[in-house]
C-alpha cells in the first residue's frame, strides 16, 4: 500500500510565500485587462493552429509543423541552454510569465513556477530518504544542484539530451563551491556547497537509459517528458524500468490541461498529453497527484507520483 503522505503538498500559503518575490503584478481574473491577456493568447494559438491546418491541406505541413522530434528538441535546447541565465527574482529581464491561481491573474518573473515544483520535490526527497536519485531531462542541472546542496548524502544522477545542457552542468561542476547565482534557486538551507561536484551527469536519450533495472530508488522529471510526446511509449517504460519503486513527474498531463486554452496550446506545441489514467499502460500505477498552485495561462503542470507495477 502506497504511503501517500510522502507526496503531500504544502498549504497554499507556503507556495504564496515562495512566489511573492517573483510577482510583478496581480489582477482579478475577471478584470478586463486580464481577460484581454487571456483572450489575445488564445486567439494567437487558434491562428497558428488554423495556419497549420491550411498548410497541411495544401501539402506544406512540414514547413511550419513543430513535430518535436528528438532531433528538433535537441537542436532547440542546444540553443536555449547555451544562453541560459540562472533564474532569480531580481534578474533584470523584460520577460514575463502569465499565470493564474484560483481567481487571481499573476504576471510573474520567469523561473518561479519551477521553484515551487522544486520545493515539493525537496519535501518528497526529505520524506522518502532515497539513496539513489535520477532526473530525466536535467537541462543545465538547476534541480539537481539544489537537491545535492540540500541532501549531500544522496547520490544524484542527471540524464540530458542536449550537449549544451550537459556541458553547462559539467562546467558548474568544475567550480569548487556552488556559485551564489545558482545556489539562490533553492527553498532550503544549503548543507554542503561542494555537493554539486559529485552529481553524475550523463548525455543520453531518455529512450535508452544506461542503467540497470531498478537501479534508482527515486526517478523524477520536471517539464522534460513534456518534450517527449512522440517517444513517450519508450520513455515512460524506460523510467519505470530503472526505478525500484517511486517515480514522480512534474509534467503537463492532460488532467491539468482540460480547458480549451490549455488543450489547444498543448496541441499547438505537440507537448506531452497523456492522462494520469494512462500510466498503467507504461508500467506505472499512479498513487498521488497535485496541481493547486499557479499555472501558466496556456499550460498546466501537476505533480504525479507513481509506483512501478510488478
Ligand atoms: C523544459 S527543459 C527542463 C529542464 C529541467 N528538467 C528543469 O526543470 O529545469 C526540458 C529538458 O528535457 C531535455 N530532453 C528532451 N528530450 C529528451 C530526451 N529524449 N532525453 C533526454 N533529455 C531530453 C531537453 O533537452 C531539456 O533540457
Amino acid at each position: 500500500m502506497a504511503d501517500t503522505k510522502i507526496f503531500q503538498a504544502q498549504p497554499g500559503a507556503h507556495y504564496r510565500r515562495i512566489l511573492d518575490p517573483w510577482v510583478k503584478n496581480t489582477l482579478p481574473v475577471s478584470d478586463p485587462e486580464w481577460q484581454k491577456i487571456e483572450g489575445d493568447s488564445l486567439r494567437e494559438i487558434r491562428r497558428k493552429l488554423r495556419k497549420r491546418t491550411f498548410l497541411s491541406a495544401i501539402g506544406l505541413a512540414a514547413k511550419t509543423a513543430s513535430h518535436r522530434t528528438v532531433d528538433k528538441v535537441e537542436t532547440a535546447y542546444d540553443t536555449i541552454w547555451r544562453d541560459f541565465n540562472w533564474p532569480r527574482p531580481d534578474a533584470p529581464t523584460p520577460k514575463r510569465t502569465y499565470a493564474s491561481w484560483g481567481k487571481t491573474g499573476l504576471t510573474l518573473r520567469p523561473g518561479c513556477l519551477g521553484l515551487m515544483h522544486l520545493d515539493l520535490l525537496m519535501d518528497i526527497v526529505e520524506r522518502l530518504q532515497p539513496k539513489r536519485v535520477i532526473e530525466i531531462g536535467s537541462g543545465p542541472g538547476s534541480n539537481l544542484f539544489a537537491l545535492a546542496a540540500s541532501f549531500p548524502d544522496i547520490s544524484f544522477t542527471g540524464v540530458e539530451l542536449s550537449s549544451s545542457g550537459f556541458k553547462t552542468s559539467k562546467s558548474v561542476q568544475e567550480l569548487d563551491v556552488l556559485p551564489q547565482e545558482i545556489a539562490v534557486f533553492n527553498t532550503r538551507k544549503i548543507a554542503d556547497d561542494t555537493a554539486h561536484r559529485r552529481i553524475d551527469f550523463r548525455q543520453a536519450n531518455a529512450t535508452e537509459l544506461p542503467f540497470d533495472d531498478g537501479h534508482f530508488d527515486f526517478v523524477f522529471s520536471r517539464q522534460a517528458i513534456e518534450q517527449m510526446e512522440l517517444i513517450r511509449d519508450k520513455v515512460l517504460p524506460e523510467m519505470a524500468r530503472v526505478a525500484s519503486r517511486h517515480v514522480v513527474m512534474f509534467e503537463p498531463f492532460a488532467d491539468f490541461n482540460a480547458s480549451e486554452h490549455k488543450r489547444l496550446a498543448t496541441r499547438k506545441k505537440n507537448h506531452f498529453s497523456a492522462a494520469v489514467a494512462d500510466l498503467p499502460e507504461y508500467g506505472l500505477a499512479p498513487v498521488a497527484q497535485f496541481a493547486d498552485w499557479p499555472q501558466k495561462i496556456d499550460q498546466g503542470i501537476g505533480m504525479v507520483a507513481a509506483e512501478t507495477i510488478g
